[in-house]
């Protein structure tokens, strides 16, 4: 991979997101300066991290609850770039558990309001990719592969489009037909999650950058729902710490 191009924050908090507390557990344990705050259901802790201003939340599962977490990071809790940190279903053929997807982009698998629009379209919005900010998506990929190259040499890390929708894939043959309808629309997704196309949306609308990781924590087949539940209780917490505050100690070096 060739080195990053130097890239700043932006003056603000960045937001480090998760849709359950596992994903990102062992982050807030570091946090300097802690300070928690309840609003809407959900708690806010906001300090520093290696020297960075951030705010770390969970949305809790799916799109509605991520969009409207998204929305209150950037809105009242002064959010200038949002990163994900979580996990997912494996759906391209070599994307395994254990491994880790840095997306390029997100589309919502379940959204098709055809034939007013073709099938994964956002009404008004003219598409169905939402990107994730390169250079941000850049330096999370390089903190990424630092991280595995550590700690877990024999993950793979795979950059691409990452697949939301609300619900939990949970079939071999369910997982097939998603894939292939999303080829038949000339898209090929690496992963499956439940929020990560919201929060795309919703800092696209707020023009703020966002990155996203998704550790592999089942295939979306049959014994997915087994495999996740022990994943996101045994694994998921250690790679969102390891990865996140090799982010974190990057971006706080250009502080
Ligand atoms: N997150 C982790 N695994 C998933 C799956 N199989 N389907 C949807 N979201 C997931």
């Amino acid at each position: 991979m060739p080195p990053s191009p130097p890239w700043a924050l932006p003056p603000g908090r960045l937001a480090i997101l998760s849709a359950l507390v596992d994903e990102q557990r062992g982050l807030i344990d570091h946090l300097q300066q802690a300070q928690k705050v309840a609003h809407a259901g959900r708690n806010f802790w906001l300090g520093t991290l290696d020297g960075v201003p951030v705010v770390l939340t969970v949305s809790r599962i799916g799109k509605v609850a991520a969009a409207s977490t998204a929305t209150l990071l950037i809105e009242r809790f002064g959010a200038s770039a949002i990163v994900f940190t979580g996990v997912a279903g494996g759906l391209a053929p070599g994307v395994k558990v254990g491994d880790v997807v840095v997306a390029q982009g997100f589309l919502q698998h379940d959204l098709d309001a055809s034939p007013l629009f073709p099938r994964y379209e956002v009404p008004a919005y003219g598409r169905s990719r939402f990107e994730c900010h390169a250079a941000l998506s850049q330096q999370l990929a390089e903190s990424v592969q630092a991280a595995l190259a550590e700690g877990w040499p024999a993950a793979h890390l795979h950059c691409g489009l990452v697949a939301s929708g609300d619900r939990f894939v949970c079939g071999a043959e369910e997982s097939r037909q998603l894939q292939e309808r999303l080829r038949e629309a000339g898209h090929e997704a690496l992963a499956v999650e439940m929020e990560g196309a919201a929060v795309a949306q919703v800092c696209a609308d707020h023009g703020l950058p966002f990155a996203a990781m998704r550790t592999i924590s089942d295939r979306a087949d049959d014994t997915a729902h087994q495999d996740f539940t022990q994943f996101v209780q045994t694994v998921a917490s250690r790679y969102a710490e390891r990865i996140m505050r090799r982010l974190l100690q990057r971006m706080g070096a250009q502080h």
